[in-house]
Parts: structure tokens; C-alpha cells; sequence
């Protein structure tokens, strides 16, 4: 009686969970019960925060850097930011600092930017299969989202004619995300100018989720912004979590035109207040501290990224493309089932291997599983191992 006394607000029924931590969650409660489970779920860097970057952190702690800031984070972060995006991806003039929001983790600031753009019933393009947090929020605003199919024969880059197909006057914002999460897909010089040509003929928006920029494997990385009239245009959004292994320290940002910076800092200002004053003091020794660390891990990304790859493409029924970027891969399965959940849970039961059915991230992606490469080369092996084991049973 007591428990239905609080009834949640039904705009709750529009929001989705993210299926990492549902199986993550599962897997905790089988490892509680003594089973080992490899864990290929949840995409975080297994690596140490650089060293350089938590003694920057405990020495802002130690200088009491531990009160407010204003929401669109401390002067000399926003600063750091702005240089580095420019330099990284050959903007030119550089990106000031007031065109920089920074934000406890860049799932926020997805949020916030989305809520600053969207009114209800306008459009937001999306690939399919995508990161979950852009369905679910354009669904919170009463917006519709429009899907746009990956293809697995192009590595995963979106269809360019289906794109130019689903952009009107009513596409609001188009949510770019390269490379890109669930399938490791990197898009091609070529692929953005043709995109960046359609925003500008359909007047549209671009939100570049950039957070595997530092994640690519041989091809380039190349930024929209940094393309002939798409600065004025794009929203980059990049942080911290998977290039500098600092998920659990809550640390992204965005570059958008100062009026826009000013209308998201705003809903941060609304919602989180400022990002942990520490926190941020430890982005400016990540930005301006040594890079090696970085490199070193996109080194040991490729290695395996290469090993379970061939490992997955060993196994009967699977197929499994080589992504340029993330730390993803994004077996095809259909040889083995169609139903990717059935799969997925059959495998953290039976094998004690954790892994996403494809159709968490979208319609287009059943009959795929999306695995992190990020754990060892030696838990890697372990889980090729087990699931050739436990495939030849299941029950098909
Ligand atoms: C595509 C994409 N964007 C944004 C995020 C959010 O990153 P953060 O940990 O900074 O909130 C993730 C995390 O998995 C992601 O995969």
C-alpha cells in the first residue's frame, strides 16, 4: 500500500535503461554466488588513471580546491579544452574558451545540450544501433527520433543515401558519434563532407559525440568542425572517461557557439550546479601532462581488438568485422540465432561471459553482440575459450 503511495511522474515511462548496467548487475549477483565471469559488458578502460593525473587530483584536494565553480567550469580547464580540441583536430581560429561547457561526465551534457535544441515534435537523426542516452533523452522531450542503419559491409559507417533520405525541414539535430559505440565504426573524411553538405542544404544542427576520439586503430580521426563552414554548426562533445581512463571521476565537455555554451550551461547550472572543483583541476593536467599514457593504452587496444577479432571470427556462426575505433567489436550472430538476447544471457549463464545483445542499442542491431575489448589479452582468451565451449550446446 505504502510503496504506491508515490506515484513516479509518467513522462518516466518515455525514459530507457541502459542495458550495460543491467547485465552488469546480473553478473555481480553471479559472481556473489562464486561463479567467475569475464567481463566484456561495460565500456570502460580496465587501465590505472595516469599517475601524473591522480597526483594532480590529490594535490587540488590537498590546495582545497573542494568548493563551487561556475557551471561552465573553471577559466583555466575551459581554456585547456579549447587549445587542445583545436590542436587535436586542426581547428583554425582555435576555439575560445567561452565556447566550452564542461560537465560531470558527458552524459550529462548530452542531455543538456539535447534539452537546449529539441522542442517537442521536432526531429533528431540517429544511426542505428547508437548509444542508448540519445533515444532515451530524445524520447524524454516528446521529440521523434529517426534512425539511420549502420552497414556492417562499410564497417559500420552510416548509409549515406538513407541519410540524405530522412533530413527535412523537420530534422531538428543530427547526433553523430564517431568512432562509434555499439560497433567501433570510424567515419571517413569523405563520409563527413557529404554529411556536413546535407546539414548545411537542410539547415541542421550537428551533435558530434567525439568521445573515442583518442580511440582509433590505423584510419584518421577527423572531426565535422574542423570541416569549410561547420564550426558555427556543430556541437562537439568530447571528456576524459575512455581516453585518459577516468570514467569513475565524472569529467566531459562540449564546444558550441558562446550562445548556445551559455543556454547549456545554464540547464547545468539547473541540474548539477558545476563539476567537482578538483576534478577539474585534474583535466588540465590530463590535457597538458604527458600523452604517453594515452598512447600506450591505444597501443595494448589494438593488440586486442586484433585478438579477439580473429578469436571471434574462429568460432562457427559468428562474423565479426575489424573496427577502426572504440573498444568494441560487433559480432554478427545470425548464424548462431537471431534473438541476440537469448544469446547474451545464455552465455553470462551458461559460460560466464558478459556480454550486450545488439538490440540494447537499437532495432538494427539484432542479431549482433556488442563486446568491450577492454580487459585483458589473457580474460580475452578466456572468454573465446568458453564460449566455443558452451556455443556447440546451445540450444538453437
Ligand atoms: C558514445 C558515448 N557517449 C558518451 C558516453 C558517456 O561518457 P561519460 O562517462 O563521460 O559520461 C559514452 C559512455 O559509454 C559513450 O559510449
Amino acid at each position: 500500500m505504502l510503496i504506491d503511495a508515490i506515484r513516479p511522474a509518467a513522462a518516466m515511462s518515455r525514459l530507457s535503461s541502459e542495458g550495460a548496467f543491467e547485465v552488469l548487475a546480473r553478473a555481480r549477483e553471479l559472481e556473489a554466488q562464486g561463479r567467475t565471469i569475464v567481463h566484456l559488458e561495460i565500456g570502460e578502460p580496465d587501465f590505472d588513471t595516469p599517475e601524473h593525473v591522480k597526483r594532480a587530483g590529490m594535490a587540488a584536494i590537498e590546495s582545497n580546491h573542494t568548493h563551487y565553480t561556475p557551471s561552465a567550469g573553471i577559466a583555466p580547464l575551459r581554456e585547456s579544452i579549447a587549445a587542445y580540441a583545436s590542436r587535436f583536430r586542426g581547428i583554425s581560429p582555435s576555439f575560445r574558451a567561452d565556447e566550452v561547457v564542461v560537465s560531470p561526465g558527458l552524459k550529462p551534457l548530452i542531455w543538456n545540450v539535447l534539452c537546449a535544441l529539441v522542442d517537442p515534435g521536432d526531429e533528431v537523426v540517429f544511426a542505428d544501433p547508437a548509444y542508448p542516452a540519445y533515444a532515451s533523452c530524445t524520447s524524454y522531450l516528446q521529440a521523434k527520433a529517426v534512425p539511420v542503419p549502420l552497414l556492417e559491409r562499410t564497417g559500420f559507417r552510416l548509409d549515406l543515401d538513407e541519410l540524405a533520405a530522412k533530413l527535412s525541414g523537420r530534422t531538428r539535430v543530427l547526433i553523430l558519434n564517431s568512432p562509434h559505440n555499439p560497433t567501433g565504426g570510424v567515419l571517413t573524411r569523405s563520409d563527413l563532407a557529404t554529411i556536413a553538405e546535407l546539414a548545411q542544404r537542410h539547415d541542421v544542427t550537428i551533435v558530434s559525440d567525439e568521445i573515442y576520439s583518442r580511440n582509433v586503430y590505423g584510419s584518421e580521426f577527423c572531426s565535422i568542425a574542423a570541416l569549410p563552414g561547420m564550426r558555427e554548426r556543430t556541437i562537439l562533445l568530447d571528456g576524459f572517461s575512455k581516453a585518459y581512463a577516468m570514467t569513475g571521476w565524472r569529467l566531459g565537455y562540449g564546444i558550441m557557439p558562446a550562445h548556445i555554451a551559455r543556454a547549456v550551461a545554464l540547464m547545468g547550472q539547473n541540474t548539477y550546479s558545476c563539476t567537482a572543483s578538483f576534478v577539474q583541476q585534474a583535466g588540465i593536467s590530463a590535457l597538458e601532462g604527458p600523452d604517453r599514457p594515452v598512447q600506450a593504452m591505444v597501443d595494448e587496444f589494438r593488440r586486442r581488438r586484433d585478438a579477439i577479432v580473429d578469436g571471434l571470427n574462429a568460432l562457427a556462426g559468428i562474423r565479426c568485422a575489424k573496427p577502426d575505433g572504440a573498444f568494441y567489436v560487433f559480432p554478427n550472430v545470425s548464424g548462431i540465432t537471431s534473438d541476440d538476447r537469448r544469446l547474451g544471457s545464455y552465455l553470462l549463464e551458461e559460460a560466464g561471459v558478459a556480454a550486450l545483445a545488439g538490440s540494447y542499442f537499437g532495432e538494427a542491431g539484432r542479431g549482433y553482440l556488442r563486446m568491450s575489448y577492454a580487459n585483458s589479452l589473457d580474460h580475452i582468451g578466456t572468454a573465446l575459450d568458453r564460449m566455443r565451449a558452451a556455443l556447440t550446446n546451445f540450444p538453437g
